[in-house]
């Protein structure tokens, strides 16, 4: 389809941004209707959506603090060898930065506690805390973490059973209200499960007008205006950092009249996280930041404005003053390149002076993915919450060598040091679905300055992963990649090693993963319901166009796995099948977290590409002979389907075997 010629040049589109108005925001404050109320299945379109995101304070230091029984008022560090990857918010009061290594950190307060993260060494099935733990020998351990994190999200999961919990990260998980405080309101307000006979349109009359809300200890209500309201203008930035005790705690700055069911709705919300919070405090002694909108996105952005041990309100009144002050290159997803272009080709940097380009132009400039970027801006986010399967997931542990491998002998000791890693988290995840397994081990070996290499194999089906079973597949893997050689034969400089998972999972739960890819017309019934939902149309959109596979910027708009950086690590890989270059989004570019998330978020990527041919190969199958024949090939035992895959790459290879 050839783009539409534009309706006005750019600069006079442009030139135009003070007209940016209320328009712009339409969208948030519809009229809800008893129809709306009734509904239990819009989706993202519900008007009484409501979301947050909830994050741990100072995670790795508060585990590690309530792990030894220390006073959290104490001022704590997590160290990892000479750097930190944690501080408590007492540490940063003495202006203690992840960014600093542990000398400097001790100059600034020498009653500073110091807590060196867990490490594998080898010989230990178990991580432990070690007395001088060496880099040169040791692998840093965040299984401790991970297992608290999980706990957390029991919580969650305990507390709200109508409710949706997706998992972001190792310590935020978003929740869906939606459905609990839509039952809490017909509870509350039983009069609204009737419709009035008198009612002029029927189910679509507009609700009545709805209940004062008493706001006090609910949280921080980020106020409709925020000059007016006495409150500073660093309010307007993104997280403020500080708790403020003049920040208004429950008070409301603006008219009453301004009130809607959906307030209400996040005054529900606000009490039944409130609830959870003070579950994880007081059951696991963590302390949480919380904000609750009307979506994912701006749930994200609502829980760093007060931090720590707060929960911060975003009603939809409050939405347009809250985001146009905001450099939008501070918005996550925009945060990269993309953000980069924007700001160079309008000369901008707020939301709202990007709310002056009109969506053809944007459409015409960037692709008709940036529909997306436009609808964000305008506080629209249609992305789900939605718990993440098992399946596909990779497990990765990673090892940045400060002494490099120069001898193929030398390999032995780290990957049994990393075998032991993977044992250990695929037991654990197997304690609670023991049908996992990995369909691939990889090994990722790094020289220099290069991007690292890898070969997989097929891994077997097993009840016992034991860490000489892994090692011996890794050992196995080295050989084929780094030989048998030494310095004289290939100059070798190898400084990060890194062993993999890739494809784990069940099979049932595979089935899931490749329902989302299919165009709706082709789907059978139970799948297309499935299908219809917001955040699966984008890989839609994708599949629908033949001559093009996922785009490169396949992450735009997701909001899973917020992180990392990509030095060294491939941000790419070659598909064999399309020839074209796949690269992690722009969000995974900035700098932060270790290999293993890059490496992890690779193959995820890399699996979902697979996924994609395979989702076209069995659409063509479905339109071509009605009957979804390839499907049936998941019904094979899953212990022959391991034998029988000698160089898998996804499930896609073996699926289209008939
Ligand atoms: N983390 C890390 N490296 C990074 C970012 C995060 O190791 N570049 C770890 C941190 O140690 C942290 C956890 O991941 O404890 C969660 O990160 P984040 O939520 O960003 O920071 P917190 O330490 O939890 O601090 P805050 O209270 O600001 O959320
Ligand atoms: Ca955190
Ligand atoms: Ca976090």
């Amino acid at each position: 389809m050839a783009p539409e010629p534009p309706s006005k040049p750019v600069s006079a589109v442009w030139k135009g941004k003070a007209k940016a108005t209320e328009a712009d925001f339409d969208d948030l404050n519809p009229v809800i209707t008893y129809r709306h109320l009734h509904s239990r299945n819009l989706g993202v379109k519900d008007p009484l959506r409501v979301v947050a995101l909830c994050d741990s304070d100072a995670f790795y230091a508060a585990c590690e603090q309530v792990r030894l029984g220390i006073d959290p008022l104490l001022p704590l560090v997590v160290q990892q060898w000479d750097s930190l990857i944690a501080v408590n918010y007492p540490a940063r009061k003495f202006g203690i930065t992840r960014m600093e290594k542990i000398k400097e950190a001790r100059k600034k307060c020498p009653e500073l506690v110091v807590v060196h993260v867990a490490t594998y060494r080898e010989g230990e099935k178990e991580p432990g805390y070690w007395e001088n733990p060496d880099t040169l020998t040791h692998k840093v351990s965040l299984d401790h973490y991970r297992r608290e994190s999980m706990k957390i999200i029991k919580i969650f999961q305990e507390g709200l059973p109508t409710g949706e919990i997706e998992k972001a990260s190792i310590d935020e998980a978003f929740i869906d209200f939606t459905r609990p405080v839509r039952d809490e309101i017909l509870h509350r307000y039983p009069h609204l499960a009737q419709v009035p006979p008198d009612a002029p349109n029927g189910a679509d009359s507009p609700l009545p007008p709805p209940p004062l809300i008493l706001w006090d200890g609910l949280g921080t209500v980020i106020p409709v205006n925020p000059l007016s309201s006495g409150s500073s203008t660093d309010k307007l930035d993104l997280g403020t950092q500080d708790s403020d005790p003049a920040s208004g705690d429950g008070v409301i700055d603006d008219d009453d009249e301004l009130t809607t069911w959906h307030d209400v709705a996040l005054s529900i919300a606000a009490e039944l996280m409130g609830k959870m919070r003070e579950d994880i405090r007081t059951k696991l002694g963590y302390t949480t930041s919380a904000g609750i909108a009307r979506n994912k996105f701006l749930a994200k952005l609502t829980a760093s404005y007060k931090k720590p041990n707060n929960q911060s309100i975003l009603r939809n009144a409050a939405i347009p003053n809250y985001l146009r002050p905001m450099p939008f290159q501070k918005i996550r997803f925009l945060g990269g390149k993309l953000g980069k272009a924007l700001a160079q080709e309008y000369d901008v940097s707020t939301v709202g002076d990007l709310l002056a380009i009109s969506l053809d132009e944007m459409q015409r400039k960037f692709g008709e993915n940036s529909v997306w970027v436009w609808e964000i801006l305008r506080g629209i986010d249609r992305s789900e919450v939605k718990e993440k399967s098992a399946v596909n997931k990779s497990m990765c542990a990673s090892k940045n060598l400060p002494q490099p491998i120069t001898k193929a002998s030398q390999g032995h000791h780290w990957i049994r040091v990393l075998a032991a890693e993977l044992a250990l988290r695929l037991n654990e995840a197997r304690e609670s679905n023991s049908g996992l397994w990995p369909k691939t081990i990889v090994l990722h070996v790094r020289q220099g300055y290069e991007t690292a290499r890898s070969k997989q194999a097929a891994f077997p089906f097993t009840r016992q992963v034991t860490v000489d079973l892994i090692a011996s597949a890794g050992d196995k893997l080295w050989k084929e990649l780094v030989g048998t050689g030494d310095a004289r034969t290939r100059p070798m400089n190898i400084n990060n090693v890194a062993l993999s998972f890739a494809g784990v999972g069940t099979m049932e739960a595979g089935q899931q993963g490749i329902e989302g890819f299919f165009t709706t017309r082709t789907l059978p019934d139970e799948l297309q319901r499935s299908a219809r939902e917001g955040g699966v149309k984008r890989k839609i959109d994708s599949l629908n166009d033949p001559a093009e596979g996922p785009r490169a910027n396949i992450g735009i708009g997701d909001d899973g796995g917020y992180s990392n950086a990509l030095a060294g690590i491939s941000t790419s890989f070659l598909c064999e099948r399309c020839g074209k270059r796949v690269n992690l989004p722009d969000s995974l570019s900035d700098a932060g977290i270790g290999d293993e998330v890059r490496i992890e978020a690779l193959e995820a990527l890399r699996v979902e590409h697979d996924d994609f041919h395979l989702a076209q190969q069995l659409a063509k199958q479905l339109a071509s002979n009605g009957s979804p024949q390839a499907i049936r090939a998941f019904d094979r035992p899953v212990q022959k389907k391991a034998k029988k895959q000698r160089a898998p790459e996804g499930i896609a290879k073996f699926l289209v075997r008939k």
